[in-house]
């Protein structure tokens, strides 16, 4: 072998060695793979390229000089999953703890600039102790310029984030720019200030683990879109995530042909929806039944869980769900469902996936809690990205369509190009009880028998408003579907919408509430 490619191959070996097999049997002992064995699981077999391989870092302080690893603690390159190209960085935690020195940024930068030239999806898989201390600002500027791609990316190409190991301080920001975050449960964990800072300052005592693991981002702040009991299980599943989405906003989402028919009629839909309209039942039923064989990946499952939302297909065509919850809350519509749909409905019409709304929602959730917090500025959020979106959009009202959520739920008035009811469909300005108690208040207070009154006025309110027939008769339906006709219908029209155009007037940017 010649002097030249030795060197070259020595320097590779070096390379993939990382921080050396002692932190690498540290990483398998917390049951964390390597920066290269998660690639490896992530790509097609032999599919992946490496690049900046000999990056080393710069620096002299604290003796680094001394220390440099080629590849500076991130695997960066492209490769296929199944067959369709993709970007990725994997940081090494077994390198200076995968902490981010100016050259660590730089070759995240380049992969980065590299994907969206090239209209590929970017991949993140996070593992690093934060900002290389021993850089100083040198470091923090490398993550304003990764924060400044991951904005100029967002809505061009489709970024994910992968949380296998600590992601501190400023380091989150990046995450939670791009459009998905997976964390792995019990060895991931994002927080802006850790336990110890948390002590000093509030005095709460809280383990990493309570303050920002899976389960915490999961449940109660929704910065997870998906959890995984580990870390294979997280791969598979930012792969199934990918199956649904376009590489870029130029392109249409993937097709997937299907076994299941497309006029499969479900009877059981006609007698599903209770007689009591108080009755809940859970739509993710509904959801599956239209789907195409039972498929729904679900965004966001232990969040806000009132709305629904997620991918399915429909005809071998990937679409985007937002449903209401009858199940949790009733319905309702509260600040944490708003944003959570608000932010999903915009992924979908950056990424050209058209949009199903199953609807039954009793309106906005009433009290100083949600007033005093912004219900205002937060619902306006779920109603401006369903008026801007103009993606193909359907509804298909199951029950309750009550007051401003009727409106906001993708009505025809902001632009649904398909608003469908069920016959047990109930569109009015607010709920029977609620309205009779209002407009006929004197009566009721006049009459011999208020009981009775509210009774008479609330069926005779119901036989006007509680049902489908005064909207449908104005054109604000459609059409008023058998149940088990569903699927079929939504089949076609998603179809016939497939080369729809519409457009928004000429502008910088929209200024959505924050
Ligand atoms: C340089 C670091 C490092 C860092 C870890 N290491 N973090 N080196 N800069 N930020 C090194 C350690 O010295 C150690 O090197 C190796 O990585 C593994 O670290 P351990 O502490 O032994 O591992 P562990 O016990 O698992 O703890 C992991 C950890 C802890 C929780 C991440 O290392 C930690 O708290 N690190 C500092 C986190 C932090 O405060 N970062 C700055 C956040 S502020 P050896 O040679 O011993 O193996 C920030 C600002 C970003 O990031 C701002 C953007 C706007």
């Amino acid at each position: 072998m010649n002097q030249h490619l030795k060197k070259l191959l020595d320097l590779r070996l070096k390379a993939r060695e990382g921080g050396g097999e002692a932190r690498i049997d540290d990483q398998h002992k917390k049951g964390k793979l390597t920066a290269r064995e998660r690639i490896d699981q992530l790509l097609d077999e032999g599919s992946f390229r490496e690049t900046g391989m000999f990056v080393t870092h710069q620096s002299s302080n604290f003796g680094l000089d001394r220390q440099k690893i080629p590849g500076d603690g991130v695997v960066t390159g492209y490769g296929t999953i199944n067959g369709r190209p993709v970007a990725v960085f994997s940081q090494d935690f077994t390198v200076f703890g995968g902490s981010l020195s100016e050259a660590h940024a730089g070759k995240i930068c380049r992969i980065m600039d590299f994907a969206l030239k090239n209209g590929l999806p970017v991949i993140g898989l996070n593992d690093s102790g934060g900002a290389r201390i021993q850089e100083g600002v040198a470091s923090l500027g490398g993550y304003a310029d990764i924060f400044l791609r991951n904005t100029q990316a967002s809505g061009v190409i489709p970024q994910i984030s992968a949380i296998m190991g600590p992601c501190a301080g400023g380091a989150v920001y990046s995450p939670a720019i791009t459009d998905f975050i997976f964390m792995v449960e019990h060895t991931s964990f994002m927080f802006v200030t850790g336990p110890n800072v948390v002590k000093t300052v509030t005095h709460e005592t809280v383990s990493a683990e309570e303050l920002g693991g899976a389960e915490a981002h999961a449940v109660k702040s929704g910065v997870a879109h998906f959890t995984a009991a580990n870390e294979l299980d997280c791969l598979t599943r930012v792969k199934k995530l990918l199956g649904y989405l376009p590489s870029n906003c130029e392109e249409d989402p993937p097709f997937l042909p299907t076994e299941d028919p497309s006029d499969r009629e479900d009877r059981w839909l006609n007698d599903f929806i209770p007689d009591n309209p108080n009755k809940p039942y859970d739509m993710h039923e509904v959801i599956r039944c239209l789907a195409d064989e039972g498929d729904f990946f679900e965004v966001q499952e232990k969040f806000a869980q009132n709305i629904i939302c997620g991918f399915t297909r429909l005809g071998g065509q990937s679409i985007g769900v937002v449903a209401n919850q009858p199940q949790s809350q009733a319905g309702v519509l509260d600040i944490d469902a708003s944003t959570k749909a608000a932010r999903f409905v915009r992924f979908c019409d950056c990424f050209n996936i058209s949009i199903l709304v199953l609807e039954d929602v009793p309106g906005f959730l009433p009290g100083t809690e949600q007033e005093w917090r912004g219900i205002i500025r937060h619902g306006a959020k779920l109603l401006y990205a369903f008026c801007e979106a103009t993606v193909p959009k359907i509804t298909v009202i199951t029950r309750k369509a009550y007051g401003g959520a009727y409106d906001v739920m993708n009505s025809k008035h902001i632009r649904g190009d398909m608003n469908i009811a069920w016959p047990s469909a109930e569109i009015a300005v607010m709920g029977p009880k609620g309205a009779v108690e209002i407009i006929f208040r004197k009566e009721i207070e006049a009459s011999s028998d208020p009981e009775e009154a509210v009774k008479m006025k609330t069926d005779e309110y119901r036989e006007k408003f509680a049902n489908p027939f005064a909207a449908a008769e104005r054109g604000f339906i459609d059409d008023v579907i058998e149940p088990s006709q569903t699927r079929r219908i939504l089949i076609q029209a998603f179809g016939l919408l497939k080369n729809k155009v519409d457009t928004n007037p000429r502008k910088k940017h929209g200024n959505i509430p924050l």
